[in-house]
């Protein structure tokens, strides 16, 4: 019996909703979590893990679809593993962390909780970005909930407060930026991406704006005033320093360089040398742009990293011109970014000689492949936020299309490889749980733009963005709408 288009479509989202069901994780009864895959085909290292970022896609559908519970034990369960006290030891979690992953295990009939904080992790990478898409989260929940008792308890005030105290601590570097080692990201291995990789900032903002919106004023007017002093600037470095468009590189292209004191220019001394400008010259189209992978010194990394531009995009820490030319710019290399699979994780490749250097010859990250340029269908939902917010939606539902019928054949696979993103990744598991939210997320907010506030925020304060122009005014892109 031949399927209609809207039966098929329907039969892959309730397969979809079923494999979402299998991997809930319990604890004590109750859901606590997602797995981040759920393939008993390979061996399951620490994919049978809750991993923090991994479940935002999954809590975000939870929370559209009213199951508002597995996100609050969620919230209170991961809230308990975040270290209260100063560590000790060296090796050990700092205070206000919050975990990687986490895992049930049970010992003389009790079940407890174990988290991994990048000490059993591969390479033993640092998940700076746990506690930031954790505050998001947790304000995702009060906006669907309309009730931020949960976010008022003392203890999540007080687990608000120390990442705060963590992101806006005392340090060395003096940018608005935050400063972190390779692989603190969604892409965790070696990428050449320490130092103030896009994404990590990104999520900065993001998660600055929510302790704004849920910490309560009194007793906390110290974060508050260190919130309120930090947007701006951190917005007002990204919006002018990271943006890349065919102006900006022109600009870029003929920076003086060896610039000392206060009216250089180019302040970070970036030699244009440095930038395939030829290529970003032929790839770049007219009205395109978007932001830079990483800025520091004598650095500018001009890959396209999605998840960074995107959640720029959704956080609104892009200006309105801004977030218009990353659609159009995807619209418009829709083969290179998107191809036959939502959506490369950055792009192009490092290959050759770069490729061995950067990744220090990791055979997962060869090039096209997993974060070297790999496609991954969870950052379709990504894809669709930003798509909904910047009135493209047709950009979203042409992706939706392409990887429909293909995700459920494959039976959902973490990521796939080659530069149309026609392969299978070559160590992808199946039923990854992300690749099966991220769809099903994606769909929602097409349908339903009204729940698009759960991720995205508004437009800054009118004082703030002002505060943000007056960031070293002097040097000032004239190019830069800010
Ligand atoms: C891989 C990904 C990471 C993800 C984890 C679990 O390590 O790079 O982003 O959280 O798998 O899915």
């Amino acid at each position: 019996m031949q399927l209609n288009k809207l039966e098929t479509s329907k039969n892959i989202e309730n397969e979809a909703w079923q494999a979402l069901e299998n991997s809930i994780l319990y604890y004590k009864g109750q859901p606590v979590g997602t797995v981040a895959a759920y393939d008993s085909s390979v061996e399951a290292l620490n994919y049978d893990q809750c991993f923090i970022r991994d479940f935002v896609s999954s809590a975000l559908i939870f929370l559209i679809k009213g199951r508002t519970d597995i996100v609050k034990n969620f919230l209170e369960e991961t809230l308990k593993l975040q270290p209260k006290e100063k560590a000790l030891d060296a090796y050990k979690p700092g205070r206000g962390l919050i975990p990687a992953s986490f895992k049930v295990v049970s010992a003389n009939g009790e079940e407890f909780l174990e988290a991994d904080f990048g000490e059993h992790a591969i390479a033993r990478v640092t998940p700076v970005d746990s506690c930031l898409w954790w505050l998001i989260l947790l304000r995702a929940y009060v906006v669907a909930t309309k009730d931020p008792s949960l976010a008022y308890q003392p203890e999540f005030q007080t687990g608000i407060r120390l990442i705060m105290d963590i992101c806006l601590a005392n340090r060395f570097d003096m940018y608005p930026t935050l400063l972190v080692p390779d692989g603190a990201c969604m892409i965790d291995r070696r990428m050449g991406i320490y130092g103030h990789p896009l994404e990590i900032q990104v999520l900065f903002f993001a998660a600055l704006r929510a302790a704004r919106e849920l910490l309560i004023c009194k007793g906390n007017e110290d974060i508050v005033e260190a919130i309120d002093n930090r947007l701006p600037l951190l917005c007002g470095h990204i919006r002018q320093h990271y943006w890349i468009d065919i102006n900006r590189l022109n600009a870029i292209y003929r920076f003086k360089g060896e610039e000392y004191g206060k009216t250089a220019v180019n302040l970070f001394n970036i030699y244009a040398d440095s930038l395939p400008y030829y290529e970003l010259d032929k790839w770049l189209p007219k009205k395109g742009g978007y932001f830079a992978g990483n800025v520091g010194p004598s650095q500018m990394d001009t890959r396209f990293f999605t998840l960074g531009n995107l959640m720029a995009v959704i956080s609104d820490l892009s200006t309105e011109e801004q977030s218009q030319a990353i659609m159009n710019l995807i619209e418009k290399r829709w083969e290179d970014l998107v191809g036959d699979m939502p959506v490369k994780i950055c792009y192009p490749a490092l290959q050759g000689e770069e490729y061995r250097v950067v990744t220090g010859c990791d055979p997962k990250n060869i090039p096209w492949s997993y974060h070297n340029a790999g496609s991954w269908p969870v950052l379709m939902w990504m894809l669709a936020a930003a798509a909904v917010k910047t009135k493209k939606p047709q950009l979203a539902e042409k992706a939706i299309a392409i990887a429909k019928v293909r995700l459920s054949e494959d039976e959902w696979p973490e990521y796939y490889d080659g530069k149309k993103g026609r392969l299978i990744g070559k160590q992808a598991r199946k039923y990854q749980t992300w690749t099966i939210a991220g769809y099903l997320l994606a769909l929602e907010l097409i349908d339903n733009p009204d729940y698009l506030p759960l991720i995205s925020f508004d437009k800054l304060p009118p004082d703030v963005v002002s505060r943000a122009c007056e960031f070293e005014v002097g040097n000032i892109d004239p190019y830069i709408n800010l």
